[in-house]
């Protein structure tokens, strides 16, 4: 459990950095990330390195102690490279080229623009490799923000026919798999084919997959072709790289297998303005962030490699970026860093160590104000590197995270099927993936969050809000399991071509069929205002909105039934299937009974409260405006905080 810290010595006088890092260690930094977008003070002209400077911020840093993250600068080609090479440039939907004078605005299929960044991913690795303060490479900066994934460029295009020859050997099997036929759309060679944009109306659905798909896969052979290179030059160091929050546009499973540490960044404010959350929760956690939004990534980005994350950029107060930027409530920068170790993060690193008073981000907060004093982010890191010392003085760290015993599948390809074909305006996976996981939280229950690859062994519930795609390997293995297990609306409705399914006479819920014992019989989106009852055949009513579904129950039996007495939600044995999109106390009653009936202990816990098991450590987490007693079952003795927790505040147990 280290900190860490964003630090960019290029946008500082040089006189300041000794003070710098003297009071990085002060606060209790020990990791401190750097040269991510330095490109053009590395190499002002090309081929004219100037590590001078590098050199001198690195030994800086060293000589107070400070380990460093060094990053390859590729997100950010500077500006004699675009001019040089306006083919590498990333091309929108509109045709238009990416313009300079922000970032990423590189296309990932560019052969040219990959050879620049082996260039100079080996122009640092052999600068760098060896140094005694580098203890971890990131590659690049946050893959696909500002929508950077997919590009129309002539690179892409291209590079599209060769993935569709190598994924479909002749093109008869590629018209059969897209549907061709369908609209005259048949295709005579592969080089007929272009990239689904442009069209009159929606495009067939199967291209724009593949072309996700294909996009997807160029961001993993770019960030391969640094991996390899960083790992020659700098053998047993970590190599990185810093994903977002709720972005799916790649497969993250996939880039994962080539890192030895996944990391991300949270900025929960931020992402409870501008994501799904409805009007009342947005000002609700204004300045406290969604309790989850936070612990889904930690818990995603866990199950990515063996274990191993990071918070790379941890919000420290206001950001720029948001469609409105709330300061957190005093408490919050605190609690938002012990929720990260209480999930397992090896590192929390806060973005970043001084506000930049020039650009675009001179309104985003860091540790300190541009007048280097320290700003309330920069106080409560150092509270938390005091806490941590003194915890591990006085206490065993936990070292081992350990497994959950509940799991939730998390497939990309399900996510992007979703998107390309909602059916219902606001029929969003990730949200449903969110709700069910949230609720899972809100029962007391720890969570991982697993590919659809991932070893089932050990778990005693197994969610799956939102896997769309059929997966007979992965039915086969719950079949095979001994866990309760829970399906969500449009689980396994399309194959791989994103077509009906293929086995079970060709309906929903495909491979799933005979684990739900349903059969999917007519779908229906429901525009706001339009809802179904939910009757419980226990008692109780709930609430659907968004989608439903009317099903054959082939060997189920029903558990709620909707107003017209149609099955709503059914058990098969060990699987329940929900038929529609559930409201808080839906998911709550389908949940509870496949928890209990998997022996898992349920506390319905007091409202944004939230707990967390790591090693033996318990941890009670206070989002709320009032104190909470919470003690939580088997614990013996308080490491840190109270019985009592104040709002915004932790206590941690020994267990
Ligand atoms: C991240 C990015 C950083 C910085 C930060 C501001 O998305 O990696 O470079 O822009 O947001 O919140």
């Amino acid at each position: 459990m280290k900190l860490g810290v964003c630090y960019y010595p290029e946008h500082w006088p040089e006189s300041g950095w000794e003070d710098d890092a003297r009071r990085m260690v002060e606060v209790g930094i020990q990791v401190v990330r750097i040269a991510e977008f330095a490109w053009s003070r590395i190499e002002p002209s090309p081929g004219v390195f100037t590590w001078d400077w590098l050199d001198r911020a690195m030994a800086t840093l060293h000589a107070a102690g400070l380990q460093v993250v060094m990053c390859t600068p590729t997100a950010t080609p500077p500006k004699w490279l675009v001019d040089a090479d306006p083919g590498m440039l990333a091309v929108d939907a509109h045709g238009q080229a990416r313009g300079f004078g922000s970032r990423r605005h590189y296309c990932f299929s560019s052969l040219s623009y990959r050879a620049q960044s082996a260039r100079i991913t080996t122009a640092l690795g052999e600068r760098y490799g060896q140094h005694p303060a580098v203890v971890a490479w990131q590659t690049d900066n946050e893959y696909g923000c500002h929508d950077t994934v997919v590009s129309y460029s002539a690179a892409a295009r291209q590079g599209f026919r060769v993935w569709l020859q190598q994924r479909y050997g002749d093109i008869a099997a590629l018209n059969a798999a897209w549907g061709t036929v369908f609209w005259s759309q048949e295709y005579r060679n592969f080089g007929e084919v272009d990239a689904p944009v442009g069209t009159v109306t929606e495009v067939t659905p199967a291209q724009r997959l593949d072309y996700q798909r294909f996009a997807s896969d160029q961001v993993v052979a770019f960030n391969r072709i640094q991996t390899d290179i960083l790992r020659q030059y700098s053998p047993g160091r970590d190599v990185v790289h810093n994903f977002m929050g709720f972005f799916t546009e790649f497969d993250h499973h996939a880039l994962c297998a080539d890192l030895d540490v996944a990391t991300w960044d949270s900025y929960p404010l931020g992402f409870t303005q501008n994501f799904f959350l409805t009007p009342e929760e947005k000002r609700h956690y204004a300045r406290i962030g969604h309790p989850d939004i936070n612990s889904f990534h930690h818990d995603l980005y866990r199950g990515m490699c063996q274990g191993r994350w990071w918070v790379m950029e941890q919000q420290p107060g206001p950001v720029n970026w948001a469609q409105w930027n709330p300061a957190p409530l005093d408490g919050m920068v605190r609690l938002w860093t012990w929720q990260a170790f209480a999930h397992g993060a090896e590192v929390v690193s806060y973005f970043r160590w001084r506000q930049a008073p020039f650009a675009q981000e001179q309104m985003h907060a860091g540790l300190n104000r541009p007048d280097r004093t320290l700003d309330q982010g920069g106080v409560e890191a150092t509270q938390v590197a005091q806490e941590l010392l003194q915890l591990q003085t006085q206490a065993h760290v936990p070292t081992a995270y350990p497994q959950a015993k509940v799991a939730l599948v998390f497939d990309f390809t399900s996510i992007w099927m979703a998107k390309i074909q909602p059916q219902g305006a606001d029929f969003n996976a990730v949200e449903l993936c969110f709700r069910a996981y949230s609720m899972l939280r809100q029962m007391g229950l720890d969570v991982d969050i697993v590919s659809s690859h991932a070893n089932l062994d050990g778990y005693s519930l197994v969610v799956l809000p939102a896997h769309m795609r059929e997966d007979a390997a992965l039915a086969a293995r719950l079949a095979a399991s001994t866990a309760q297990i829970v399906l969500g609306p449009r689980s396994g409705s399309k194959n791989v071509s994103l077509a009906f399914p293929e086995c079970a006479e060709a309906m929903p819920p495909g491979a799933f069929a005979a684990l739900a014992g349903v059969k999917v019989q007519r779908v229906a989106s429901l525009p706001p205002g339009l809802e179904d009852a939910l009757h419980w055949t226990d008692g109780g009513h709930s609430n659907l909105t968004r989608w439903r579904e009317d099903l054959l129950c082939t060997t189920a039996a029903p558990v709620a039934v909707f107003a017209d007495n149609k099955p709503a939600v059914t058990q098969n044995g060990r699987t329940w299937y929900a038929a529609g999109w559930l409201d808080a106390p839906g998911w709550r009653r389908v949940l509870g009974m496949a928890a209990q009936a998997a022996g898992l202990p349920v506390v319905d816990l007091p409202t944004d409260v939230r707990t967390q098991r790591c090693g033996d450590w318990q941890f009670v987490m206070n989002f709320s405006a009032a104190e909470v007693q919470f003690v939580p079952a088997g614990a013996v003795q308080c490491l840190l905080g109270a019985p009592v927790v104040a709002p915004q505040a932790v206590s941690i147990w020994k267990v």
